[in-house]
């Protein structure tokens, strides 16, 4: 009875300065594990009296129980300590204090494209033009089909295409998409632009990348001309540019205008002289056009006998190469905050 009484005293003592869980399995295995002295007095218990059994045994069942009761609440404080040690140690800033409060809102802005592509809205707005969007995943009959590209003609190796599984999906090539959706919701005369963004399984250099923004225009009324689409033409380029630029105007092939034409700036970054972006020619490919094919207009439910239309489908990325004299299409969307910060539109 005398070693039980005072063991509780010495194991809360003993307890008192522990901080380590191993420290405290040590030491629960001291007072009430097999070689402990609450096993030596129980395994002695064999030479007591019935009466010494009965209150020796019943003190060392609760002695156990306030052990083990102390040891759990003991543990539970070190377990929690832990992980509060641990969370200390791996904490995340989550609180963007960082990040935007007090950088952020200084060099944060509109990307690029988006500055431009918002500043296009609003010219081609100005001049009684709608702004329709389009989905990014197409099917054969939109991005191809209906815009007089059959499954068999060669136009379609012009664009390598990212199919779906399915070969039935796509993601859309170019926004002519929404020169198809478009048309179907509307009766002559119309106009209107549809910006976004276009996949195609290109190799990417200076020039050239996977996923860029076209915006694509088109206007359908009774006698429009080439002249009507010139004159919106250089209109849009005078105000991007805020001054006259060269421009020169050739032949290009789209099976879905006719004639169609291929706009070209001279080369802003070395003008004209040749560089990597103009891949030493002095001019940038920068307006594919022409007058919108019967075959199209058909396809759009339109009469081709009546109406007639241009239609145009303008590099976003290039455009804004031009524009802010940059010399690598892959800075637009490398993600440098060293690129992108500046550009601060607000
Ligand atoms: C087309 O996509 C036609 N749908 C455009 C069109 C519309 C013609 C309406 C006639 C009438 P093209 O494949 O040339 O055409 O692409 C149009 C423009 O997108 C190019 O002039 C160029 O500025 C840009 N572009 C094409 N490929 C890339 C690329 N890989 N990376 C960045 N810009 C590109």
């Amino acid at each position: 009875m005398q070693v039980l009484e005072s063991l509780l005293n010495d194991f809360t003592k003993e307890l008192g300065p522990i901080n380590k869980i191993a420290d405290l399995l040590n030491l629960k295995a001291k007072y009430i594990g097999k070689q402990g002295p609450l096993a030596d007095v129980m395994k002695n218990l064999k030479d007591a009296t019935p009466e010494e059994k009965r209150t020796i045994g019943a003190k060392a069942n609760e002695l156990k129980q306030s052990i083990e009761a102390l040891f759990s609440k003991k543990m539970q404080e070190l377990e929690l300590a832990d992980i509060n040690a641990s969370l200390e140690k791996d904490k995340v800033d989550i609180s963007l204090t960082d990040s935007v409060m007090e950088k952020g809102l200084q060099a944060a802005g509109y990307h690029p494209v988006t500055i431009i592509q918002q500043e296009i809205e609003d010219i081609f707005i100005s001049m009684g033009f709608e702004v329709l969007d389009g989905p990014h995943i197409e099917d054969d009959y939109h991005n191809f089909e209906a815009l007089n590209i059959p499954a068999t003609h060669p136009a379609r190796d012009m664009q390598d295409t990212f199919w779906f599984a399915d070969k039935k999906h796509l993601l859309r090539t170019h926004t002519s998409t929404i020169q198809v959706r478009g048309m179907k919701e509307r009766k002559p005369p119309f106009r209107f632009v549809g910006p976004g963004k276009v996949f195609r399984c290109e190799r990417t250099d200076a020039s050239h990348e996977m996923v860029f923004h076209q915006l694509e225009g088109m206007m359908v009324g009774e006698n429009v001309s080439v002249g009507n689409l010139i004159y919106f033409m250089k209109t849009l380029l005078t105000e991007i540019f805020k001054k006259e630029v060269e421009v020169r105007l050739r032949p290009g092939f789209f099976p879905f205008v006719e004639p169609g034409f291929e706009l070209d700036i001279k080369c802003l970054i070395c003008g004209g002289k040749g560089c990597s972006v103009c891949k030493q020619v002095g001019w940038v490919e920068l307006l594919p056009c022409g007058m919108v094919h019967p075959n199209v207009l058909k396809a759009g439910g339109i009469d081709p006998e009546k109406y007639n239309g241009f239609a145009f489908g303008l590099g976003l990325d290039r455009l804004v190469m031009m524009r802010y004299g940059i010399d690598d299409i892959r800075h637009l969307h490398g993600a440098d905050l060293r690129f992108n910060s500046q550009f601060k539109s607000f």
